[in-house]
């Protein structure tokens, strides 16, 4: 791969994501600045990278400003499972404003293009059905979620008036549960609960009837739509879904990783925790439009790799 001359910096990027999102600049040629504090990240997960020349670590925490050569910024940096972002809600609502306001303060020094990993969660518990991104969201602003909540609204509040402010060219990207391997073994998220409590042999927990939905987007896929944002024509900000729109319930979710699994367990309910959305879909018509960018890895084959991922992690 001939050297793109583009220097990159993910911030984040020894999370599940940005370890992926890292992997496939360096695969475009881009010199690559990884910025993380290990708040849930690891050194594991950029290990293969770590000798590329290409590729540079900095262990920092995005609270703090930063000045950097720069000529793109993925924002990533954020714990995004609860229970990692409500384990410390102040330091959560910290690294969403703080963070933002420090990286779109170094993009305006470097007159570097941003982008901003926001999140479905913008829209909480939605009462309008798929999302699309001029719904402006059903959010309590003082609940347990409310840090990562909130804290990535006010981020996209930050990228937005940077923009009409200082004329910075953004990019506000809304991801949908993600899932693939590198999700870590113990972050309640649910696609990684039921396949660890499935290989275990475990009861699989599911909240409440199990009637609730979500819709499941394969990590490739995500960063292809990431990187696509980051590509698209200065005068596309977004906000834009990125995810995938095939919605099934957590019941089905289950009885799916019970079955890829080989797996004899059984599925056991359990209460439902505060503020669960009942429906999450997104919507990917201006994704579509815009980007040209459309999911293509079908569940059962995701889902078929991250098992085999875990299986291996838990064999090992
Ligand atoms: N995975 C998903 O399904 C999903 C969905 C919506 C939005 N997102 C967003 O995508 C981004 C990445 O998510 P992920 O699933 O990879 O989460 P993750 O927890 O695996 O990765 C987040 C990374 O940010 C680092 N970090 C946290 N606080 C930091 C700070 N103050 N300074 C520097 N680094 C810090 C962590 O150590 C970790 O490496 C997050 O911003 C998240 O909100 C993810």
């Amino acid at each position: 791969m001939r050297p793109s001359g583009q220097r990159t910096l993910v911030t984040g990027g020894a999370g599940f994501l940005g370890s992926h999102l890292c992997e496939a600049l360096i695969r475009r040629g881009d010199q690559v600045l990884c910025v993380d504090n290990f708040h849930t990240g690891t050194r594991d997960t950029i290990a293969p990278l770590l000798e590329h020349p290409r590729f540079e670590l900095l262990q920092h925490d995005v609270t703090v400003p930063l000045d950097v050569e720069v000529d793109r910024i993925f924002n990533l940096a954020c714990p995004a499972s609860p229970v990692h972002y409500q384990h410390d809600p102040v330091r959560t609502t910290r690294t969403c404003v703080l963070g933002a306001m420090n990286l779109l303060a170094l993009a305006e020094r470097r007159r570097a293009r941003i982008l901003q990993a926001s999140t479905s969660e913008v829209y909480g518990d939605p009462e309008v059905h798929p999302q699309p991104e001029h719904y402006w969201g059903r959010v309590n602003p003082t609940g347990l979620r409310s840090c990562y909540n909130e804290g990535k609204r006010c981020a996209e509040t930050l990228f937005f008036d940077y923009h009409r402010q200082y004329g910075l060219e953004i990019k506000v990207v809304r991801i949908f549960n993600t899932y693939g391997p590198r999700m870590y073994v113990d972050d309640g998220r649910v696609v990684s609960n039921f396949i660890i409590q499935a290989l275990r042999g475990d009861p699989v927990t599911v909240y409440g009837d199990g009637s609730q939905t979500r819709s499941f987007c394969y990590v490739d896929d995500l960063i292809d739509g990431l990187l696509a944002a980051m590509d698209s024509p200065a005068a596309f900000t977004g906000p834009v879904n990125i995810g995938n729109p095939d919605e099934l319930s957590m019941r089905g979710l289950a009885e799916r990783v019970l079955r890829l699994s080989g797996s004899s367990s059984r599925s056991v309910h359990q209460p439902l925790p505060p503020d669960d959305p009942k429906v999450r879909r997104p919507d990917i018509a201006l994704a579509r439009k815009n980007l040209g960018w459309q999911p293509r890895v079908p569940l059962d084959e995701g889902l078929a790799k991250t098992i085999a991922y875990f299986r291996a992690l838990l064999n090992a």
